[in-house]
C-alpha cells in the first residue's frame, strides 16, 4: 500500500512509521521545511520512545520518507491520511479546523482516482462531510472517499498503542473504501485487533466519548481522593476496590493533580462545544471540565498548606514538569497553574524534569531549571512530585532530604508510601491517603 500521511506532528509521525514498519510505502508531509530537513536528518521533533529508531530503521529500508510537497506525495497512494493539528480556537474553545481544512484544499486537485481520504486528527463530528464537499468542489469529477479512523496514541507509550490497539475504529460507508482501510490495517487485523466499522458520524464521536469517559474516570477518582483526605480513607484501596470490578475496571483510576495533555483538555471541551450548539448539554462532562481546572490550582494550595499556609519568600522544588511522564509535551500541563499559584503567592521556584525543561523554559520563565532532582531541592522549603517520572520513583530520601532547608515533601502521584517518605525525616503530604 502507498499512504501519505498530511501532518508530521505527534500523531502523523507515530502513524506514518509504523505504517512502514508493517511494510507500506509512506510519505509524511509538512509545511516545516526545517522540521522536514531535520526528520531526514533523523532527528525527532518531538521525544518519544522508541520513534527515532522506528523512523530511522524505515527510511534505511526506504519504506519511509518526508516532504513539504503535498501534491506530489499524494500522488498514486491508497490513502491520504490528515494528521494535522487541531487546537481549541483560542475564545470559544472549538476545534480550530483551518489546517484541516486547508490539507483538504490542497489534495483535492492532486489525488488519483479511487484515494481513500482519512482524517486521523481529532474533529467534531460532521467535519467528514466538510471534507468531502471541499474535495468535490474543487475537483468534482474523481472518484474518491473520505473515512474517520480516530487515533487513540498515548503519549508516552504511542508505538506500543499504534502497534497494539485495542481496537480500531474506521467510519465510511463505502464498502470499496472499507476494502482499503482493511488493507492499511491488515498487519494489525492479523494480531486479531478488532476492526470496527460504524458510521462517519458515528466514528467522529467515538474518539470525543472515549476521551471525556476517561477524563471523566480520573476526575471521578480525583475528587474520592478529595473525600478519602476528609474521611482518614485510603484512594489507593478504593481505586483497588472499585477497579477490580470488571463493569468499572482498573485503569484510570490514578488520583492525582489532574489531566493535561494535548487531548483531554482539547477535547473535552470540543465536545462541550458541540453539544451546547446542538442543544444537547452534556452536563456530565461540563462538571468534569470545571472540577479539573479548579483542581489545578487547588494542587498549588495544597503545597502552600504543606509550608504552613504562607509561601512568600520561600523555596519549592518541583520534580517533574510535563503533562506525564515519557514525554516533552507540556501542553495544558497541571505543572503551569502549580506554579502560577505558588508564584501568586510569593514563593520562588526551582524544578527538574527529565525531558520537559527546554520546553517548560518557554512557558515558565520564572523557574529555574535544575541539573537533577537534588539539585533543585537544594535549600528549598518543599519538594514536590508532579509528574511520575521512573526517575523520581527511587529518589534517595534521605539525600533528598539533606539537601533541603525545610522538610515538606507533596507527592502529588502518590508515588512513595507514607512511612518509607516519614522515615526519611520528611513532614510528607500525598493524594487521597
Ligand atoms: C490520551 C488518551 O489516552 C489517548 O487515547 C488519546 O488518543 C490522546 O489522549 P495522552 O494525553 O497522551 O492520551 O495521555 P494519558 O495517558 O491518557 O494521560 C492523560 C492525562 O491524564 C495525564 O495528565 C495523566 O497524568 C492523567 N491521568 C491518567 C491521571 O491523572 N490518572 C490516571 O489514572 C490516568
Amino acid at each position: 500500500m502507498k499512504i501519505a500521511m498530511i501532518g508530521s506532528g505527534y500523531v502523523g509521525l507515530v502513524s506514518g512509521a509504523c505504517f512502514a514498519d508493517f511494510g507500506h510505502m509512506v510519505v509524511c508531509v509538512d509545511k516545516d521545511a526545517d522540521k522536514i530537513a531535520r526528520l531526514n536528518d533523523h532527528i525527532m521533533p518531538i521525544y518519544e520512545p522508541g520513534l527515532a529508531g522506528l523512523v530511522k530503521n524505515n527510511v534505511d529500508a526506504g519504506r519511509l520518507h518526508f516532504s513539504t510537497d503535498l501534491a506530489a506525495s499524494v500522488k498514486g497512494c491508497d490513502a491520504v491520511f490528515i494528521a494535522v493539528g487541531t487546537p481549541s480556537r483560542r475564545g470559544d474553545g472549538h476545534a480550530d479546523l483551518s489546517y484541516v481544512y486547508a490539507a483538504s484544499e490542497e489534495l483535492a486537485g492532486a489525488i488519483d482516482p479511487k484515494t481513500v481520504v482519512v482524517t486521523k486528527s481529532t474533529v467534531p463530528v460532521g467535519t467528514g462531510d466538510e471534507v468531502e464537499r471541499i474535495i468535490r468542489e474543487a475537483n468534482p469529477a474523481i472518484e474518491f472517499a473520505v473515512v474517520s479512523n480516530p487515533e487513540f496514541l498515548r503519549e508516552g507509550a504511542a508505538i506500543g498503542d499504534f502497534k497494539r490497539p485495542d481496537r480500531i475504529v474506521v467510519g465510511s460507508n463505502e464498502e470499496w473504501a472499507k476494502d482499503v482501510m482493511r488493507a492499511v490495517y491488515r498487519p494489525l487485523f492479523l494480531n486479531e485487533s478488532p476492526i470496527i466499522f460504524t458510521s462517519r458520524r458515528s466514528s467522529e464521536l467515538i474518539k470525543y466519548a472515549a476521551n471525556a469517559f476517561l477524563a471523566t474516570k480520573i476526575t471521578f477518582i480525583n475528587e474520592m481522593a478529595d473525600l478519602c483526605e476528609k474521611l482518614g480513607a485510603d484512594v489507593q484501596d478504593v481505586s483497588r476496590g472499585i477497579g477490580l470490578d470488571n463493569r468499572i475496571g482498573s485503569k484510570f483510576l490514578h488520583a492525582g493533580p489532574g489531566y493535561g495533555g494535548s487531548c483531554f483538555p482539547k477535547d473535552t471541551l470540543a465536545l462541550l462545544k458541540t453539544a451546547q450548539d446542538n442543544e444537547t448539554p452534556v452536563r456530565i462532562v461540563s462538571a468534569v471540565v470545571e472540577a479539573n481546572d479548579l483542581r489545578k490550582r487547588a494542587m498549588g494550595r495544597k503545597v502552600i498548606a504543606a509550608l504552613g499556609g504562607e509561601a512568600r519568600g520561600k523555596k519549592v522544588a518541583l520534580l517533574g514538569l510535563t503533562f506525564k511522564p515519557n514525554t516533552d509535551d507540556m501542553r495544558d500541563a497541571p505543572s503551569i497553574a502549580i506554579v502560577q499559584t505558588l508564584l501568586d503567592a510569593g514563593a520562588h521556584i526551582s524544578a527538574h524534569d527529565p525531558e520537559g525543561m527546554a520546553e517548560a523554559a518557554n512557558i515558565l520563565p520564572q523557574v529555574t531549571m535544575a541539573h537533577s532532582a537534588y539539585d533543585a531541592a537544594a535549600g528549598a522549603d518543599a519538594v514536590a512530585i508532579v509528574t511520575e517520572w521512573d526517575a523520581y520513583r527511587a529518589l534517595d530520601l534521605a539525600q533528598l532530604r539533606a539537601a533541603m532547608r525545610g522538610d515538606a515533601l507533596i507527592d502529588m502521584r502518590n508515588i512513595y508510601n507514607v512511612a518509607q517518605a516519614e522515615a526519611a525525616g520528611f513532614k510528607y503530604v500525598s493524594v487521597g491517603r
